[in-house]
């Protein structure tokens, strides 16, 4: 069967949009009616007027998609498709903390479950957080979670003590440290750009450090130079694809790693079959309760309406 050709086909047959993360296998990004990062994937999410859509990512971000518009038919083409900075943060535990925080703004990272974000003030992606968290007075303490080296990361930028989880994402936290060096001994030339879920070492050896479109933005405005990139390795196929002259090597993962560089297993869960069957099926669906949708729609919008 010609996958691509009877993708398209369901797509037009069934109304649908797909939307993809730049983690997602090349095929999938060529197909995508969108590819972005968590912010512009749930801005889409909210403004299409088609029936299905068909969320290329993990499950986190097709939730977000039915939260912020839940009359649609949400369609994830693995369910095991997850995240382990959202495994990381039990609502119960995290509802426990909370409570033990009073008088705390809650800030979340987009990677949480629904009822993680339905315990939430305000969600954050990686794109907007440094402007978020800058939003709240100085004077209100701050709880963020799930991802304790994201919060590093903006605590060390803004100056605001705030009150970590501790979660992580496995992937980026795989980045030997000593790799990259030798790596970049042997290409003293390359930039390092880094995304934020990466360790403070990590962090601390990038010109750039951004979010998944950020780091493709980036490397657009300097097309001239050369980079390593410590993020998950898929975007690397987005980013040959839009600046096919400039050279880039993926930031190495330590030894133990399944995989010599960094792939997000989650998001590499979907594939294109997995796709088409899907779209067919209009199954797995992603159901969330509508209480929960009731509680986490609000922190959601302020987020989108701060990042307009
Ligand atoms: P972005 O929002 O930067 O695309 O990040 C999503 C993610 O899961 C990174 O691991
Ligand atoms: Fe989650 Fe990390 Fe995979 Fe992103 S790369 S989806 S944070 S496990």
């Amino acid at each position: 069967m010609d996958l691509v050709k009877e993708i398209n086909r369901l797509k037009k047959e069934k109304n649908a949009v797909i939307l993809a993360h730049y983690y997602q296998v090349a095929e999938i990004q060529d197909i995508a009616d969108y590819v972005g990062d968590s912010l512009g994937l749930s801005q889409k999410a909210a403004e299409t007027d088609a029936d299905m859509i068909v969320f290329a990512g993990v499950h986190f971000m097709a939730e977000t998609a039915k939260i912020l518009n839940p009359s649609k038919t949400v369609v994830l083409p693995d369910l095991n498709a997850g995240c382990s900075l959202a495994d990381s943060c039990p609502p119960e535990a995290f509802e426990k903390f909370i409570k033990a925080h009073p008088n705390h703004v809650v800030i979340t990272y987009v990677n949480c479950s629904a009822e993680i974000k339905a315990l939430s003030d305000i969600v954050c992606t990686s794109s907007n957080a440094l402007k978020i968290v800058q939003s709240i007075p100085k004077e209100t303490p701050i709880i963020f979670a799930p991802d304790k080296n994201l919060g590093r990361y903006i605590i060390n930028e803004t100056g605001r003590d705030m009150l970590l989880w501790d979660g992580s994402c496995v992937v980026h936290e795989a980045f030997s440290m000593d790799k990259l060096i030798a790596l970049h001994q042997e290409y003293p030339d390359y930039k390092i750009i880094a995304h934020p879920e990466s360790e403070t070492h990590i962090l601390n050896t990038a010109t750039y450090i951004g979010s998944t479109s950020g780091m493709i933005n980036y490397v657009k405005e300097n097309q001239d130079q050369k980079f390593i990139v410590a993020t998950e390795a898929g975007i690397l196929h987005k980013m040959q694809q839009e600046m096919p002259n400039t050279e880039l090597i993926p930031a190495p993962a330590k030894e133990d790693n399944t995989c010599a560089c960094s792939e997000c297993h989650f998001m590499k869960m979907n594939t294109m079959q997995k796709l088409y069957d899907c779209m067919l099926n209009e199954a797995p669906q992603i159901d969330v309760n509508p209480d929960i949708i009731e509680r986490a729609l609000l922190p959601i919008e302020r987020m989108l309406e701060l990042s307009k």
